[in-house]
């Protein structure tokens, strides 16, 4: 690989959505990319980055898995050089009723968002840990703070994740070693065709642009903060969330990821 600044950022689910702003954001500071998604059309997007300038490798790699983290681990040993900012950022979600899920899709939701993501956390957590230096960000939610009615395994994922990066951030103090966990709301992203929520009212209603979030959570990262919640209406609800009982927010959750509930 060539390099602008010489500096190498990581952006894991950089195909769409918030992972490739943030893939963009990177390379528009000099970094060179190496990104990482399961499907083929990580290399569009690499192909829409390098036509913007960048210099990136793109990589297909399930990371729900550790032969899939391994693979990107390898990747990014050939570019034979440290990693200076990771982008823990792959995710999936997935709507109905916990009982009504496939049972290979919700292992997978927790496979990737929390299994896949704490592989490669460690991967590089302990490179950068005996190198002194390094910048993780994790892209938790503020569905972290409610269960998730209708989305119940998706927002135990972040409930983890939002709770993982802290212990985290606290365990590496005094490494040179920051992470940061950004906590976007809904945002406008391929998020909820995928999860099967274009029929909820939360599929339906006006979301976040992902650049915004997107740079939010870089701007957070570089900045070697604990954690960003992007957007004011993010932030107000996740304060209530703070104070207010599980149980009603379990029931508000119902309203806005129930099945059909786009329509009433
Ligand atoms: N959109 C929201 O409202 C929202 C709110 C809060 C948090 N988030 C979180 O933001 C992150 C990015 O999501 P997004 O909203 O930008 O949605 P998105 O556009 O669907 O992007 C998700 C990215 O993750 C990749 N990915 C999913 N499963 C993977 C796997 N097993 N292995 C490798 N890559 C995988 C996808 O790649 P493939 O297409 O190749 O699978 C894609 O690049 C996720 O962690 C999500 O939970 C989203």
């Amino acid at each position: 690989m060539a390099n602008g600044t010489g500096k190498l950022a990581v952006v894991t689910g950089a195909s769409s959505g918030i992972g490739f702003e943030l893939a963009q954001l990177a390379s528009a500071d000099g970094y060179d990319l190496i990104i990482a998604a399961d499907e083929t059309d990580i290399h569009d997007a690499a192909a829409k980055l390098k036509a913007e300038g960048a210099n990136v490798v793109s990589i297909v790699a399930d990371l729900s898995d550790e032969e899939g983290v391994e693979e990107l681990v390898g990747e990014i040993a050939k570019a034979g050089r440290p990693i200076d900012l990771l982008f823990a950022n792959a995710g999936r979600g997935l709507g109905h009723g916990f009982l009504d899920q496939d049972d290979t899709e919700w292992l997978r939701v927790i496979d990737t968002n929390i299994v896949g993501t704490l592989l490669l956390l460690k991967k590089v957590g302990l490179q950068m840990r005996d190198r002194g230096e390094g910048r993780i960000l994790i892209t938790g939610s503020i569905a972290g703070f409610m269960p998730g009615t209708f989305q119940a395994v998706y927002n135990g994922t972040k409930a983890f994740i939002d709770s993982f990066s802290f212990a985290l951030r606290e365990e590496l103090r005094d490494t040179g070693v920051t992470v940061t966990c950004l906590m976007p709301g809904a945002t406008e992203t391929r998020f909820f065709e995928r999860a099967g929520l274009l029929d909820t009212k939360i599929g339906q209603d006006e979301k976040d642009d992902p650049a915004d979030v997107a740079k939010a959570g870089y701007d957070a990262v570089l900045a070697g903060e604990g954690d960003v919640v992007s957007g004011w209406k993010n932030k107000l609800q996740s304060s209530l969330a703070n104070v207010t009982p599980a149980e009603t927010l379990a029931k508000q959750h119902r309203k806005m990821a129930e099945p059909g509930s786009a329509d009433r």
